[in-house]
């Protein structure tokens, strides 16, 4: 949560910071700022609301200036105000922060008997305050951030400038992504490397308790200590064209239809390894997965659905017991560790603050075997974890997670037949089977997406309601779950999903002719006792939306419209009966006319708790 740029060059930066922070905007969009070291003065425009309006205040202002910080915020500690909004300044030095200050209160105290006053209710001003402080003590820009920082209980992404320091910025990290861009005469720091792909592919990713000094022509990196060290230059392979609309109305539009590709993209690694190998995880893999002996998958939100189809899967195929948890709940309780059970923590941006928290209690606990599934290389739960299957599908902007889960699927599938295969349980046969279902997927899915008219006209009966039932069974409960939270996180409907088996047992009470029921009903083992579930909805006067496939012999009849995926996928269903959901979430927004891409109160990388 929170987007950081800044920028140091011989050219105007005010354009690089707007452009860098509009691509931020995934990560909070509360309120944007910019601050810029102009002559002896530092210069400071914010505004609440999205970029654009900073962006035309900065215009109106005139700004301009060759070093400069910028910043879009989710808001934590203070509401949503323009004195909230970051870059904070005290006597000529300004900082934006990413992350939460824990002991911020005690600063604040502290700081306000050494005469500060204070003009936001934000945890990060005392960190401003704190580096003037110790400015004024003597040290230079450099040495205070790293006085300061010593003293800051919680997680931060930190980048400062200072009037009195024009040729300079200093940034530090704790918790929080962040990286230095690498120009030929000018040097960029940022959140995430989209920020900066207009100026650079050549970053380096600083560690955990790192601080940097960035001037036009030099990066020094200081690791927690405060001695000098070299953190390795990589070039990245994020493509620009991935972060444009295209064609597209909205991001998730966009990703909702790239799944072929992410998909073909993600189980080609499975291809390259000449099937369900344990080096697709990693070097060490094969190593690891032996001395498995169950399974504990940690995550939150989509991807916990994720975690929670492939519970099904890892214990079908290799008969290993698998638990899967929220995150944020996980890392709070006194679990009982079993050292031989592998952790499996699943982000698609791989900062997750309760994901990775949860990760680091496991770790705590004893348990050494650690794998993570992950979309973006180089964050912090797989640079935390012995193994990774990184999925391909490639920046997902959209808040809203789509090709994240289904590519997260087929990491995890991958993971239940490698650990069959390693365990002896994965005949040749089968697994050729299985291959060849991955190699069919893109097209399945293809023809799941050419459903998009039909799912686009139930939109209608979904955009007047305030509730939703969604149903499934089994493998496809999650598939329920999923949907249910996506309609809700982009329409805004309040929706709630079912085992189907479970309705009788509570949820039926709230059935009549106005709840609209989505059944997520395959053709697999389980279809007749969700046939009959859907008989005691009907029963009630409840309309049902039926997702299903061309082999389970439904037929529309009155309160029950069905769409028909093109053919049953087997073990494979639960991706394919996603996109659907995702197409119904996604029309039923665009019709109540919400903010697809940016929905209210959320943002893409929870890095907060
Ligand atoms: C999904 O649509 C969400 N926006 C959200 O639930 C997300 O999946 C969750 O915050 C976990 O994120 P992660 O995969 O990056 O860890």
């Amino acid at each position: 949560m929170c987007g950081i740029v800044g920028a140091i060059a011989d050219r105007d930066v005010v354009p690089v910071l707007i452009e860098g922070l509009k691509r931020l905007e995934y990560r909070g969009y509360d309120s944007a700022g910019i601050a810029v070291v102009d002559g002896a003065d530092i210069r400071r425009v914010r505004r609440t609301g999205r970029v654009a309006a900073m962006e035309d205040a900065s215009a109106a202002e005139g700004f301009a200036a060759t070093l400069g910080i910028g910043h879009t915020r989710w808001a934590t500690h203070g509401g949503v105000t323009e004195s909230n909004a970051h870059p904070h300044v005290s006597h000529g030095v300004a900082l934006v922060h990413n992350g939460i200050i824990e002991n911020h209160e005690q600063q604040r105290e502290r700081l306000k008997a050494l005469g500060y006053e204070f003009e936001s209710q934000t945890d990060t001003e005392v960190i401003a305050h704190l580096i003037h402080h110790y400015l004024q003590d003597g040290a230079d820009l450099l040495a205070a951030l790293q006085r300061a920082v010593k003293e800051l209980h919680g997680a931060y992404a930190l980048a400062v400038v200072s009037r009195k320091e024009p040729e300079r910025m200093v940034v530090a990290r704790m918790g929080c992504p962040l990286l230095v861009g690498l120009g030929e005469g000018e040097n960029f720091v940022a959140s995430d490397v989209s920020a900066i792909l207009q100026a650079t592919r050549r970053v380096i990713f600083l560690e955990e308790g790192d601080t940097a000094e960035i001037s036009r022509d030099a990066v020094r990196v200081f690791d927690g200590d405060d001695q000098p060290v070299q953190r390795e230059e990589h070039l990245s392979d994020v493509s620009l064209s991935s972060l444009e609309l295209g064609p597209y109305r909205h991001f998730m539009q966009k990703e909702i239809h790239e799944q072929p590709r992410a998909l073909g993209d993600t189980m080609e690694a499975i291809i390259d390894a000449g099937g369900f190998e344990p080096t697709l995880f990693g070097k060490d893999a094969d190593a690891v997965l032996r001395e498995v002996e169950g399974v504990q998958i940690l995550a939150c939100g989509t991807s916990f659905y994720a975690g929670s189809v492939a519970r099904y899967w890892i214990e079908a195929i290799s008969g290993l017991p698998c638990s899967v948890e929220i995150a944020s709940e996980y890392r709070y309780r006194t679990a009982v560790a079993n050292p031989k059970h592998l952790v499996v923590t699943i982000s698609q941006s791989g900062e997750t603050l309760d994901t990775m928290e949860a990760l680091k209690y496991a770790k705590s606990l004893g348990q050494d075997l650690t794998l993570s599934i992950c979309n973006v290389p180089e964050s912090a739960i797989p640079r935390a974890s012995r193994l990774v299957f990184y999925t391909r599908a490639g920046a997902e902007i959209g808040v809203a997670s789509t090709k994240a889960f289904t590519t997260q699927l087929v990491g995890l599938f991958a993971l239940a037949a490698t650990l069959a295969k390693v365990n002896g349980r994965l005949p040749e046969a089968k697994e050729a089977e299985y291959i060849e279902a991955l190699r069919h997927l893109p097209g399945d899915v293809q023809h799941a997406l050419n459903l998009e008219p039909q799912v686009a006209m139930w939109s209608e009966h979904f955009t007047p309601r305030e509730h939703a039932l969604f149903l499934g069974r089994g493998v496809h409960y999650p598939i329920a779950l999923e949907g249910a939270l996506k309609l809700k996180e982009i329409s805004y409907i309040h929706a709630e999903a079912y085992p189907a088996g479970e309705l009788k047992h509570g949820p039926l009470a709230l059935v009549d002719d106005d709840m609209p029921v989505v059944v997520i009903a395959p053709n697999d083992s389980l279809l007749e006792k969700v046939k009959s579930n859907m008989q005691e909805v009907r029963a009630r006067g409840g309309q049902l939306f039926v997702f299903t496939d061309a082999d389970s012999n439904f037929a529309d009849s009155e309160g029950v419209h069905v769409i028909r995926t093109e053919r049953h996928v087997g073990v494979l269903s639960p991706i394919v009966h996603t996109i659907p959901v995702q197409m119904l979430a996604y029309h039923v927004a665009l019709a109540r006319g919400t903010d697809v891409d940016k929905p209210r109160n959320l943002a893409k990388s929870v890095t907060v708790e």
